[in-house]
């Protein structure tokens, strides 16, 4: 039982493997937060919080005899609301039918369920595995009752939240805030790890420590956005790798997402997550149910390798739903190869040499359906492109079909262009604003997916295309953020529900569309990775990471990915030199090292390439496919910062069973008279033997002496404890940005 009630001091313990999570019920029912941390045993924690007079901290009205020593304002509060005496940030807003703002949730029961609990329209963590807690609590003035899930993953060191509101009374009532969650640390001093960026530059991690404010990390761009990634750290300021407690706070939602972090005058720290405020209002009328999106919390004093473990290893099991046929195959994808230029012959040759070096999916990127020669027309005309592909798209599928290669398509479902069809017959499809010229991204518009006949449409559209064809592949783009967010079927005082509504309308299609087609791999992406995030990878299990494919780049934007995503959720492509975005030239194997660690594929013309070169793709994918289980399954260490100044950076990969590993490493800065470069294993048994099975140095030049190290290391044995206490000193890497694969196997 990893859920305990303790009725003489209305006690509630969560426990898992290494984590303890920690409420009580206060004489008058108010559910308090004690503790999340460290394992701990069940005893009572409430001696943490300061109940000394706080000068202007208002009273409960009921603790007036004790004037000063009971406010809500230093009360640890598991769903606090604003106006009834709590400065702080809170977890929820609402105002009545006469504009009374202000709620006091109390308790009104409990119960302990075996498994996961769902949430209805949002993607929710399943299993049994979990055992569900679910606390009742009402505002009898209101009407409103709250019912706080927490799902607990005892071997898996993760609770998840969740919140769900129903109006009980008879009259309307506004929320103007409904958070997920609400997490009050009273005790220690933190820093905050985020994931900042721009398009072509996603999941930059910063960390700050925290000070006497709020910090707010949260999107109001109708996705999550490249902007600021839902996820956050917070972590003790000594934390490493390898040490430290660390909190992490996982969002499951694609949305406008808001993660408040204050540090009040007390000192203690309160974080609330959720669905953004800005541009949220929801009309809650008797009888109606509000459901918030997930989180997952997970706690570790092990260290951020660990923290974020345990999150690639949640997300794979407990959150992924389809992973279809994930990593069977590379694939090759034509956008960098020809953008909107192509026909099928053009692709058809791609894929003829791609299969003759061993890729095995051939995705059709933007380009093939309606008038779509550019990116100013077509979006919404799911039909093919026949002056392109000249008798659609079975013939050519068939034909890529014939050379053992499964074939698939890019989509955007989500938009619509002002020059198709659908715009044409359904203006008001669109989010616009009335009586205003539309804002343009990309040149396109948004449908409205916050319309059922919307999102029926597109569903059977979809069906249509993916059941006249043999296609076994999806890519789902989204290219633009929302403006103008105004549904033309929602009455006025439901127009705050707009954002939210979109997010339930994409997850309605992403679930129809994975459940009639389980046996497609569907892969997301958003102008590269915009909506990189919790929610997506309950539907999809991988997405293109970044529009950016310079390997060097790549390095900080996996990196960043790395801390809450897993390797196997991170599309990752080798593309042409100079390279598109930066300009740069990597060498080709170096390349295929960076996309390794991700679904690792092509986006190039192989036909353009030496022959030299088409050996090498030929011996990359072979690598690839003998690594593709430890790399998707492995435990992931990073080894070095890249946003630290070193002229490495390396990572590695290791079998849950220590019965292998991985190591990777690029130098960053080619150095002349290049230092010796020490790497040190992780994840090994130290008492087990590993032997070096393969060393490879991918872009140092042939002839040097690097190769010849690597043939004399290559069957040479080594503890684990040798491996990873004292490590080894590699030979000098010359080169422009060469690397080094390094593959153990444990022989006893
Ligand atoms: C987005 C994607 C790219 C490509 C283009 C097509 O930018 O991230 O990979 O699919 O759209 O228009």
């Amino acid at each position: 039982m990893s859920i305990r009630f303790e009725e003489k001091t209305s006690t509630f313990t969560l426990h898992t493997q290494n984590s303890t999570y920690q409420m009580q019920l206060d004489p008058m029912g108010h559910l308090l937060h004690l503790y999340y941390g460290r394992r701990i045993g069940d005893g009572n924690n409430f001696h943490l919080y300061p109940t000394a007079d706080h000068g202007f901290s208002p009273d409960f009205y009921a603790a007036q005899a004790v004037r000063g020593s009971y406010s809500p304002d230093v009360l640890p509060q598991e769903y606090p609301a604003a106006n009834r005496g709590d400065f702080r940030v809170p977890a929820a807003d609402v105002v009545n039918a006469g504009g009374a703002r202000g709620a006091e949730f109390v308790y009104a029961g409990h119960s302990v369920q075996a498994g996961a609990y769902a949430l209805e329209g949002l993607p929710a963590s399943f299993g049994e595995d979990c055992e569900t807690l679910t606390i009742e609590l009402r505002d009898t003035v209101l009407g409103l009752r709250v019912q706080l899930f927490y799902g607990v993953y005892e071997a898996q060191d993760i609770i998840t939240r969740a919140a769900v509101l129903t109006n009980e009374s008879g009259e309307p009532l506004t929320l103007e805030k409904a958070a997920s969650a609400c997490l009050d640390l009273p005790f220690g001093k933190w820093d905050l790890i985020q994931f900042h960026g721009r398009h072509a530059m996603e999941r930059q991690p910063e960390r700050t420590h925290l000070g006497r404010d709020i910090r707010r990390v949260g999107s109001v761009r109708g996705a999550s956005s490249h902007h600021h990634n839902p996820f956050v750290i917070l972590c003790e300021p000594a934390a490493t790798e390898d040490w430290g407690s660390c909190y992490g706070v996982m969002p499951v939602y694609s949305g406008n997402h808001c993660t408040d972090i204050e540090v009040d005058y007390n000192g203690s720290t309160r974080l609330v997550t959720g669905i953004h405020p800005d541009g949220f209002r929801w009309h809650l009328a008797p009888g109606e149910t509000f459901t918030t999106p997930q989180v997952l919390l997970c706690y570790t004093h092990e260290g951020l390798g660990e923290l974020s473990r345990h999150y690639h290893r949640f997300i794979r099991q407990s959150l992924c739903r389809s992973t279809g046929t994930q990593m069977s195959e590379v694939l090759i994808n034509n956008w960098e190869a020809t953008y909107f230029n192509f026909d099928q012959d053009k692709i058809y040759a791609i894929a003829q040499k791609a299969a003759s070096l061993g890729v095995g999916l051939m995705v059709l990127d933007d380009g093939w359906f309606g008038k779509r020669d550019s990116d100013t027309s077509g979006l919404g005309d799911w039909f093919v492109n026949t002056e392109k592909l000249k008798g659609g798209l079975s013939p050519l599928i068939e034909k890529i079909n014939a050379l053992g290669m499964k074939f698939g398509i890019w989509i955007e479902p989500e938009m619509v262009s002002e020059d198709s069809d659908l715009y044409r017959a359904h203006p008001d499809w669109a989010l616009t604003l009335p009586g205003r010229q539309p804002i343009l991204g990309r040149g396109q518009l948004v449908l409205d997916m916050s319309r059922p006949e919307v999102v029926d449409y597109l569903t059977d559209c979809f069906t249509k295309l993916l059941s006249e064809n043999h296609i076994e592949y999806i890519k789902w783009d989204m290219n633009r953020n929302m403006a103008d967010v105004y549904s033309h079927a929602l009455p006025p005082e439901r127009q705050g529900e707009v954002f939210h509504r979109y997010i339930l309308g994409v997850y309605a299609l992403m679930d129809r569309l994975t459940s009639r087609f389980p046996h497609v791999l569907f892969e997301g992406c958003a102008g590269g990775g915009g909506r990189f995030d919790a929610g997506m990878l309950a539907y999809v299990p991988q997405f293109w990471c970044s529009d950016n494919t310079d390997a060097i780049e790549r390095l900080t934007i996996q990196y960043g990915t790395s801390f809450g995503y897993p390797v196997s959720s991170m599309g990752a492509h080798v593309s042409a030199c100079p390279n598109h975005q930066t300009g740069r030239t990597v060498p080709l194997g170096t390349r295929g090292v960076v996309a390794m660690s991700g679904t690792f594929g092509y986006e190039l013309d192989l036909n353009k390439l030496s022959r030299k070169e088409m050996s090498l793709v030929k011996k990359q994918i072979a690598r690839y496919q003998s690594y593709a289980e430890l790399i998707r399954t492995g435990d992931y260490y990073r080894l070095t910062s890249p946003l630290e100044a070193d002229f490495w950076h390396g990572w590695q990969f290791a079998a849950p069973d220590a019965s292998e590993a991985l190591m990777n490493l690029v130098v960053v800065h080619p150095q002349g008279n290049p230092l010796p470069l020490h790497i040190q294993w992780k994840g090994l048994d130290p008492d087990g033997v590993y032997k070096i099975v393969r060393c490879e140095f991918p872009g140092v030049p042939e002839k040097l002496p690097a190769h010849t190290w690597a043939k004399e290391i290559t069957g040479q044995k080594f503890t684990g404890a040798q491996l990873m206490y004292a490590g080894q000193t590699l030979p000098q890497l010359y080169g422009d940005y060469p690397s080094a694969q390094i593959l153990i196997k444990k022989t006893r």
